[in-house]
């Protein structure tokens, strides 16, 4: 995925380029837009705060300047001019507005802040959620969708609101542009040229990284992954008895050494350079102060003149670096914003129809006809123009070796991937013109990697159908089909236990447990396809047998399509299909297929059943 090779911005070098520039100015009309549309009336306010934090300090140090004259006036001629104590109110209420200016944009950019994280923060779940499978499994999709996840809201926050602090300095830029200018106009000059090595190092060296974790992000993955081998019991345990500890304990520590090293050289090289920029700087300010001072000996300015000249110098110099840090560092965040906005923008790889065929309750013939599959950007064949048809109420086994392809006909099946070529038919109908809810609400699908849900024992069974509004009566039925009732019904809080060693109440269960509970779920969702893909690994094998009888046992409508390597299980099933290297080599009966002496089915059962004799 082309695209997302930005995301890997922050590990290089930024550099600028024109295209950046023209996003960035988009970003700041697309985030304004959406404060705007919310906002409206805090949009306005906090402008006009902005402008008067950007203005009213000119005013101060004018009104400022006066009342010092104003005072040396009187100490010459002892008479107190009768416009003073006007000056002085203004004073006074100049500095009230300027504070609660401050106070009120302090106030309405937190509210901006927090409004973003949370609009932007739902956005990106909500669009995680939406997208297709295909394209979250797609190459560095996943990983771009997480980084973004964990920095690019925050990104977002900061971009937002630095343009308004970038507006407050061109203001500030503006004005005392203006007023010294008045005076001469290559004092505005001197004073640009002054400070532009101090915006250079600025720029160069403006974000300054204060620990690993806003290192590289290459950096900081490797430390959380080595730092991970550390952090949960399991990993801790074969990491000890692997003899490692000493072993991930020195890369985390050569990390920390070259991340340190590599921080504390760049650190040196900005000290030194800022030597160099901010005593440049200072010289000019300085010579634009002795120049105005000489005004002031050759009666061209008065005292009052001089504070508020040099207070504009200060607030023009500084107005200078803020501007360009700031800029500067919009331009890094902004390639951030890019990233979040090309995930919300993504569209999905599959083409769900919006207004596709509904099927009733009644269960379906499936078919796949001619099948022939490889994943996206991939050569491997993984299906080979297969072809099965399952009959409503066909109890149906899938074997094969690992990686034979039988996980990749479930995600077929489920639409995650539409196939390379051939169809997948539904009572006759393509998958394709199916409305992808309403099918999903004919399957239940256990796979090989299900959640662990941390919950009540009632809700961990209970998501599995959540329009059932959590029927307790329900769920215990589910359980018992799935044999999990009997390690729930020993708890003191039966199915009001909390799962999960995460938290106090908590408890843990075996991975066995973890399944019962898993394949619970499938029984409270109840559908007319039930498939499982190879849920039952670590359930022993007479509870597997149990279950899949139960299943088997279900009202005869019911398709059931059992993924396993377990072939006392899978003997039962009405129909077994074999798959090799993407073929649907052996299909029939057990008791069919062991006929085929030499078979693969045969064989393989032989293999097994010799293991128990
Ligand atoms: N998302 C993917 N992208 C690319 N190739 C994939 C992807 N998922 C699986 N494959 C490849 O497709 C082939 C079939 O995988 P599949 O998961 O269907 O096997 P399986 O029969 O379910 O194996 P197992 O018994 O180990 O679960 C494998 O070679 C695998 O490497
Ligand atoms: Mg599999």
């Amino acid at each position: 995925m082309e695209e997302l090779e930005n995301a890997e911005m922050q590990d290089k070098k930024v550099k600028f380029n024109f295209e950046n520039i023209k996003s960035l100015i988009r970003n700041s009309f697309r985030i304004n837009k959406i404060i705007w549309k919310q906002h409206k009336a805090l949009f306005v306010i906090f402008g006009i705060t902005i402008f008067a934090l950007s203005f009213l300090p000119f005013l101060r140090s004018s009104v400022n300047g006066k009342v010092i004259d104003l005072l040396i006036n009187f100490i010459k001629t002892n008479t107190l001019s009768t416009v003073f104590p006007l000056f002085l109110a203004f004073y006074l209420i100049i500095d009230l507005i300027y504070a609660i200016s401050g106070t009120t944009s302090d106030y309405i950019g937190y509210l901006f802040y927090k409004f973003l994280e949370e609009t932007f923060s739902l956005l990106v779940i909500k669009k995680k959620g939406e997208l297709d499978i295909a394209t979250h499994e797609g190459s560095n999709f996943n990983d771009f969708a997480n980084k973004i996840d964990e920095s690019g809201v925050w990104h977002l926050q900061n971009f937002s609101d630095r343009q308004f602090y970038i507006l407050e300095n061109l203001v500030r830029i503006i004005i005392a542009s203006f007023v010294i200018i008045q005076i001469k106009w290559w004092l505005v000059f001197i004073i640009l040229v002054g400070t532009l090595p101090e915006i250079y190092k600025e720029v160069k060296y403006g974000q300054r990284v204060w620990s690993i974790w806003d290192s590289k992000s290459e950096v900081r993955r490797k430390y959380l992954q080595y730092k991970s081998y550390f952090s949960t019991v399991t990993n801790l345990s074969e990491i000890k008895l692997f003899g490692s500890v000493k072993h991930f304990y020195d890369k985390i520590s050569d990390l920390f050494n070259n991340f340190q090293g590599e921080l504390k050289k760049g650190e040196k090289s900005k000290y030194i350079i800022g030597l160099f920029t901010d005593s440049f700087s200072q010289i000019a300010i300085s010579l634009v102060s002795i120049y105005f001072i000489f005004e002031v000996i050759h009666g061209k300015l008065t005292i009052g003149n001089l504070t508020f000249l040099l207070a504009s110098v200060n607030n023009l110099h500084g107005a200078f670096g803020n501007f360009f840090s700031f800029l500067g560092k919009q331009y890094q965040d902004s390639l951030f914003v890019t990233d979040l906005f090309k995930l919300l923008d993504q569209e999905p790889t599959v083409d769900y129809k919006k207004d596709g065929v509904v099927i009733n309750d009644k269960t379906p013939k499936i078919e796949f006809k001619n099948i022939t599959f490889k994943y996206p950007n991939t050569d491997k064949i993984v299906l080979k123009n297969f072809n099965l048809t399952i009959n409503p109420g066909e109890k149906i086994a899938i074997v094969g070796i690992n990686g034979a392809g039988k996980t990749t006909l479930v995600k077929l099946l489920c639409r995650f991937y539409d196939p390379t070529e051939g169809e997948v038919l539904v009572d006759g109908v393509n998958l394709k013109e199916l409305e992808i809810n309403n099918w999903y609400n004919q399957l239940s699908i256990l796979s090989q990697e299900y959640i662990k849900y941390y919950l009540l024992a009632k809700e961990a069974i209970g998501v599995g159908d959540v329009k059932k509004l959590f029927n307790e009566k329900l769920i215990k039925e589910a359980a018992k089909s799935s044999e999990a009732h009997a390690f729930i019904d020993e708890w003191e809080h039966k199915y009001d236990q909390m799962l999960g060693k995460i938290y106090k109440e908590g408890k843990e269960l075996s991975i066995g447990q973890w399944q019962k509970l898993a394949l619970a779920r499938i029984f409270y969702r109840s559908s007319p396809i039930m498939v499982l893909d190879e849920p039952t690994s670590s359930i022993d094998a007479e509870t597997e047998k149990n279950v899949f009888e139960r299943l088997t046992n279900l009202p005869d409508d019911r398709t059931v399509i059992l993924i396993s390597h377990r072939f006392s299980t899978v003997r039962y099933a009405d129909k077994i299909c074999v798959i090799s290297d993407g073929e649907l080599k052996e299909y029939g009966s057990h008791e069919e297929l062991m006929e085929i002496k030499d078979g693969l089915y045969h064989n393989l059962f032989e293999l097994q059943a010799e293991g128990y004799r």
